[in-house]
C-alpha cells in the first residue's frame, strides 16, 4: 500500500491535492492515505491569521487558497470534489501556523479525533496524540513544536504516546523535528529533544517532519529512520534566502514522500512534474479533468 505525506503548506491547499492527484497518475499507482506534516494554514478566516502567515500570504496569494477551501467557487469546488474522488481525505496534523482554538472546537463539537475543516471534507485534522491505522500501518501523529507557550506540544498526547510500548506504532508523524536535525541561519541547533526521546522511546520505524521547510533525512535512531519535507510551495521571494524565490509558485522538489509500505520503502518526490503544479490561482478542476 501506498501513503504520500505533504510537507508545510500554508494555505495552498489546491496545489497540495494537485501533487497528490499527479502523483497518483503519473507514477501509476492508488494512494490508500494522504498525510500533511502541519502548517497546513488551517485558519477560519483571514482576520485569524498570525503576523508571519498575514505577512506571507500578502505577497503570496495562493497561501489564501485555504479561505477559499471553506466558502468556494462552483469552480474550485469542483476541483476539490474531482481531486478527492480521486486521492480521498488529505490528514493534517497541527502546525504552528494554524487557529488552534479553532481546530479544538471542531474537535470538541465532533467528539472525534478526525474532523474534516472543509465543508467539502477535503482536509481532516488529526487530533495531536491520536494513533490511526492507515494502510495497513499504525501511524501516530503529534503536531506543534517544542517552544514555550501556545505553540508548545501539547503534553496530554505527548504523555499518551510515551505512555505506550516500545513497537506500538509503525510510523510517527510530527512537525517538529528531532533534536539537532539542522541548524538555522543563525547557527541554533533545530528540533526537539523531546520529540527525540518519543522516537526513541517508540521506536517507529519510520519517522516523517516537517516545520524547517527543507529537506532533511534519512537520519537514523536506533530502528527509526526519519526524514523531514521541504515546504510544499516556497515563497515568491524571500529575504533569508535570495535563491529560494518561487515567482511562478511551482511545487517545490521533496515537498512530497512516498512510502510503499510493502517495500518498506520511504522516497522523497523529484518528478520534473512536481513544477507543472503551480501558480497564485490553480485550476485544480482543469488538472484533475485532464489525469482522468
Ligand atoms: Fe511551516
Amino acid at each position: 500500500m501506498k501513503i504520500a505525506f505533504v510537507g508545510d503548506v500554508h494555505g495552498c491547499v489546491r496545489h497540495a491535492l494537485g501533487a497528490a492527484v499527479l502523483l497518483q497518475e503519473r507514477r501509476g499507482i492508488r494512494l490508500d492515505a494522504v498525510i500533511q506534516v502541519g502548517d497546513l494554514g488551517a485558519y477560519p478566516s483571514p482576520e485569524r491569521f498570525d503576523g508571519a502567515s498575514r505577512r506571507f500570504a500578502r505577497d503570496n496569494p495562493a497561501q489564501d487558497d485555504f479561505f477559499r477551501l471553506l466558502d468556494p467557487s462552483p469552480r474550485f469546488a469542483e476541483g476539490v470534489r474531482g481531486a478527492l474522488g480521486q486521492v480521498g481525505p488529505m490528514l493534517f496534523v497541527s502546525g504552528n501556523h494554524e487557529d488552534h482554538d479553532w481546530l479544538a472546537g471542531l474537535h470538541e463539537a465532533a467528539g472525534a479525533d478526525v474532523v474534516p475543516v472543509d465543508p467539502g471534507g477535503a482536509c481532516r485534522h488529526v487530533a495531536c496524540g491520536s494513533v490511526l491505522a492507515l494502510a495497513g500501518q499504525r501511524v501516530a501523529f503529534l503536531g506543534l513544536i517544542e517552544v514555550a507557550g501556545k505553540m508548545d506540544l501539547d503534553e496530554r498526547a505527548y504523555t499518551r504516546l510515551m505512555g505506550l510500548e516500545p513497537g506500538d506504532v509503525d510510523v510517527l508523524v510530527t512537525h517538529d523535528g528531532p533534536y539537532g536535525m539542522s541548524r538555522d541561519w543563525r547557527g541554533n541547533v533545530q528540533g526537539s529533544a523531546k520529540l527525540s526521546r518519543l522516537i526513541e522511546h517508540l521506536q517507529p520505524w519510520l519517522h516523517v517532519s516537517g516545520h524547517y521547510h527543507h529537506v532533511n533525512g534519512p537520519r537514523r535512531y536506533g530502528r527509526t529512520t526519519s526524514y523531514a519535507l521541504h515546504q510544499l510551495v516556497r515563497p515568491k521571494a524571500s529575504r533569508w534566502d535570495p535563491a529560494s524565490v518561487n515567482p511562478e509558485q511551482r511545487v517545490t522538489a521533496g515537498s512530497v514522500g512516498l512510502l510503499d509500505t510493502d517495500a518498506g520503502d520511504f522516497t522523497y518526490v523529484h518528478d520534473d512534474w512536481l513544477a507543472d503544479v503551480r501558480g497564485d490561482a490553480l485550476d485544480l478542476a482543469g488538472l484533475v479533468a485532464a489525469t482522468r
